[in-house]
This record gives C-alpha cells, structure tokens and sequence, in this order.
C-alpha cells in the first residue's frame, strides 16, 4: 500500500470549501485503489496573518517542504485588503520556497457547458488544451528601475530555464494529444530568439516524437478565440503565459470549472482551483468544487504517479458535469458539497 503525504492549505473565503472537496476525492481515491493519504493542514494566507502575523509562517513551509504535494483553497479577502500584509505574499512564497517554475493551467470546454461560453459552440466545441507557462522569469523578476521620467523592467532568460520548462510541456504532450504549440516573440525580442532557438534544439535532441510548432504571441491571441480547438499543449514565458491563460480560461463559461498545478524540478507540485477566495458566496455552501478536483486529478498523475487513478477522478468529474447535477455558476442548484459527494459516489461507482 503506497502512503502520501499531502499538505493542505485552506486559506480564505470559499478556500476552506474547496480543500474539503479535494480531501474527500483524495480519501476515495485511497479508499477504492488501496492508497493512504496522510493530509497534515496549515495556515497560508489572510487567516495565517490573523493568526501567526505572517501569510506563510514558517511550519507551514517546513510542512510543504516534506509533503509529497500540496493542496491550497485560496487566499484573500476584503477583510486584509488595506492591510500592511497581503495574503497574496503568502502563494509568492511558498511558490518560491518550493521552486515552482512551471505553471500547468488545462482547459476544456464540456459538451454540456458550451452554451455558457462567450463564444460560438462550433467554435469552441472540443477545445482541450494546456497552458505551461514559466512562472520563474522573465520581466516579473528582472531588474528594474524608476527615475522620474523613465521606467525599465529587464526581462532574463536563460538555456537551462528555457528547457526545463520546455520539458514539462513536452513530457505532458506525450500523455495528451502529441503537440506542442511554444509562443514566443521571436520577429522582436531576442530573450524569445533564445526561447525559440532552444526549445528547437530541445525538440530534435529529445522530443522529435512530438509534433513541435511555434507561434508569435500576438497571432496566438487570435487563434485562441478563432480556433481554440487546434491546440493540444501550449508552452510560453512568464508574462505571455500570464495573458494567455487568463484568455483561455474564459473560454468554458466558469472559472469555478479550471484548476491549475505549478511544478518544480523534483516532480513536488502546489495544485489549486483557479479562482480566488469568492467572498460574496463564501460560507454558503455555493463554490463549485470542480476546478479543485480538477487539481486534485493533476497531483495525482504530476506528483504522485498515480495516471489510472487520475483517469478515474477526471472521468468521475465529467460524468458529474455532463449529468447536470451542478452549482449554480454553471446553471445547476446543487450545493457545493452535494457535488463533492456526487463525484466521490460516481469514483466508486466506476473504479
Ligand atoms: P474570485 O475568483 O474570488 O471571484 C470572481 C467571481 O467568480 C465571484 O463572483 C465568485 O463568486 C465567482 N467564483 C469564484 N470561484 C468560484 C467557484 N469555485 N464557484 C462558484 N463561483 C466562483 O475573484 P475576485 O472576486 O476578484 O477575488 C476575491 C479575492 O480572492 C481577492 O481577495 C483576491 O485577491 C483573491 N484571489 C486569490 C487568488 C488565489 O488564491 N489564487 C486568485 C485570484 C484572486
Ligand atoms: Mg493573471
């Protein structure tokens, strides 16, 4: 019997909902494939400001820094917004204390959902791709400088932070569909010629087995609102990844339905639901589960190797979309937990 140890990270808001959504997919998972899951839960955070005066106290990393994986809610409120702290420092550090420079965001439009898209069916029925984008680089953490009149952000990158990240996107092709789509401004800036220029390298040395294609960010913008659904994998830098992502992720109708995993180099990974802490349905039992449990089926084939049970979750999460029993942010009436219990039963059910 394998035995996992997963931290969880509450958080704020409509956090705490979701994580118990996740631990109760883990503990199914467990109980139906024979696995043991140990969770130990801590403090990240708004909460973890009231409480430890610090968004990421100290246990809590120890705590991340020894888990197999990490399971964070979401962080934020009103309650912290004029504060000194932010509860957003919290996810910047223990993204940064584990290493995290690959940021996994899957999307996909379900039959059942593609009414509540903002665009046309035909076009964006069948849309099913992944955004890898590097979390580590670029114009987010170079220099920068302020005088007066002028302003500089330098953007960095190097060949080994380019491959790993390219690797990633590579690797999670090879499980998918085969393709990579890497997007870069190569026509302009010379940190996308060395983008490009390594991630070609990268591709006839290791993945020629991959079908490998490059995109300029720009058109890409185009592409994912005119045909979202010729992508299979897209990989791109820090800030590229950071517009794209948030372009696709309109693209299924809710973010309560897309979750997201950031990964390091030791295969430990931070699985979380896209969206933040949602005070205006927090407490109500109203949060859609689904993007967590999406994130949940991503820890499970990322960081622990566990692809069959991972199968298992995605399939009982789309079972439970496709039937209609949803929240109400995706049309239906069932509660947040009532939908949490549905795909648990329907884990069951089909394992
Ligand atoms: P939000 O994602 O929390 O909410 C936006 C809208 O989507 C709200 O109407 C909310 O009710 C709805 N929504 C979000 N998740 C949902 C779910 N699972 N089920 C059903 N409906 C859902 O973004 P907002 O309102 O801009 O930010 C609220 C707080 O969350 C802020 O303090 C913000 O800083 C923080 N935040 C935290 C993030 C994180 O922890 N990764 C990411 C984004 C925002
Ligand atoms: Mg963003």
């Amino acid at each position: 019997m394998a035995s996992f140890n997963i931290v969880v990270l509450p958080g704020d808001g409509i956090g705490p909902e979701v994580a118990a959504a996740g631990v109760q997919a883990l503990k199914t998972i467990g109980e139906v494939f024979g696995h043991s899951f140990n969770f130990e839960e801590k403090r990240i955070g708004g909460i973890a400001i009231d409480t430890d005066n610090n968004p990421y106290p100290e246990d809590t990393d120890r705590a991340c820094l020894a888990a197999d994986a990490v399971l964070l809610g979401a962080v934020g409120g009103p309650k912290w917004d004029l504060g000194k702290m932010r509860p957003e420092q919290g996810l910047l550090a223990v993204r940064k204390s584990l290493g995290l420079f690959a940021n996994l965001r899957p999307m996909d439009v379900k039959a059942s959902q593609v009414h509540r898209s903002p665009l046309r069916a035909e076009v964006v029925q069948g849309a099913d791709l992944l955004i890898v984008r590097e979390l580590t680089g670029g114009l987010y953490f170079g220099k920068q400088t302020r005088t007066e009149t002028t302003a500089t952000d330098e953007c960095v990158y190097t060949v080994a932070e380019v491959e790993r990240v390219a690797r990633v996107a590579f690797d999670a092709a090879r499980k998918r569909r085969n393709k990579v789509t890497s997007v870069d401004k190569a026509n302009v800036i010379e940190t996308s010629r060395l983008w490009r220029e390594t991630v070609i390298r990268l591709h006839k040395e290791e993945y020629s087995d991959v079908e490998l294609e490059h995109a300029l960010v720009d058109s890409m913008a185009m592409h994912l609102v005119t045909r979202p659904t010729t992508f299979d994998v897209i990989v791109t830098e820090n800030m590229f990844g950071d517009i794209l992502s948030d372009l696709a992720s309109v693209l299924p109708g809710s973010i309560g339905l897309l979750g997201s995993a950031s990964l390091g180099a030791t295969g430990k990974g931070l699985y979380e639901p896209i969206h933040g802490s949602a005070p205006d349905i927090a407490g109500k039992d109203l949060a859609n589960p689904v993007g967590t449990l999406k994130s949940v089926a991503m820890m499970l084939r990322f960081s622990l190797n566990l692809t069959q049970e991972a199968d298992a979750l995605d399939a009982a999460i789309d079972a439970v979309v496709e039937s209609g029993f949803v929240t109400r942010d995706i049309g239906g009436t069932a509660s947040g937990s009532a939908v949490s219990k549905a795909i648990s039963d329907k884990i069951r059910e089909t394992a």
